[in-house]
């Protein structure tokens, strides 16, 4: 494979998505379902209107569609949405173009799924993020997923400072469940928890 180029440097830009994914280089991505969710899944009592910001490829479109969920998946990368929608054939209708922080829902959301979305962003941004989730989610319902703990000041990834963390969550949400991921990619290895958190 040809050695990656790239000219966009701000993990806030589109653009650095878009070259990332064009040019296949993509070490966030872990390439399937995680147990945590399918475990998630398996358990919850009904089925929850489920939003997944920043969904990349998308994998979990098809395990959620396929388990009756209604799921919808928005990317802001043009090339993430494109090879999501080819990946995914008949279920590529649940992936769409759309900014996290603009988005509207067509219905109210149940579940926000989080996976590398986060830690994507520079920790100046994460207030807005959360701010969104909050927003978007109405009382009870949950957002559920993958944190990344880690200090080091330089990202993507920007990890959390857990009292950092849960002073941006705590105001909007009750952390419910959590444990350390069963299958990390070696990005994330030994800093990633699985969390649900429920709207207050
Ligand atoms: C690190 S990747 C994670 C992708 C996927 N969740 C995964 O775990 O493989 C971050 C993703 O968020 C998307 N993204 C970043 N900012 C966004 C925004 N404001 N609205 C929608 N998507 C965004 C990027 O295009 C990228 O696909």
């Amino acid at each position: 494979m040809a050695t990656p180029h790239f000219t966009e440097r701000d993990p806030l830009a589109p653009g650095f998505w878009n070259e990332r994914f064009e040019q296949q280089f993509t070490p966030w991505d872990q390439g399937g379902v995680p147990p945590e969710l399918m475990r998630f899944v398996a358990q919850a009592p009904e089925p929850l209107t489920t939003l997944i910001p920043g969904c990349g490829l998308g994998y979990e479109v098809r395990h959620l569609a396929q388990a009756g969920w209604p799921v919808t998946a928005i990317d802001f990368s043009p090339a993430a949405v494109a090879m999501a929608q080819a990946a995914l054939g008949e279920f590529a209708v649940h992936v769409q173009q759309a900014d996290f922080f603009s988005f509207e829902p067509a219905q109210p959301v149940g579940f926000i799924y989080e996976r590398a979305f986060l830690c994507a962003m520079p920790r100046a941004r994460w207030s807005t993020i959360v701010a969104q989730w909050a927003a978007l989610l109405v009382p009870g319902a949950l957002l559920g997923g993958f944190f990344f703990y880690d200090e080091a000041p330089k990202g993507p990834p920007f990890g959390a400072d857990r009292a950092a963390l849960d002073a941006l969550m705590l105001p909007y949400f009750a952390l419910i469940e959590e444990r350390p991921a069963a299958q990390s990619i070696a990005v994330f290895e030994g800093k990633e928890q699985w969390q649900l958190w429920q709207r207050r």
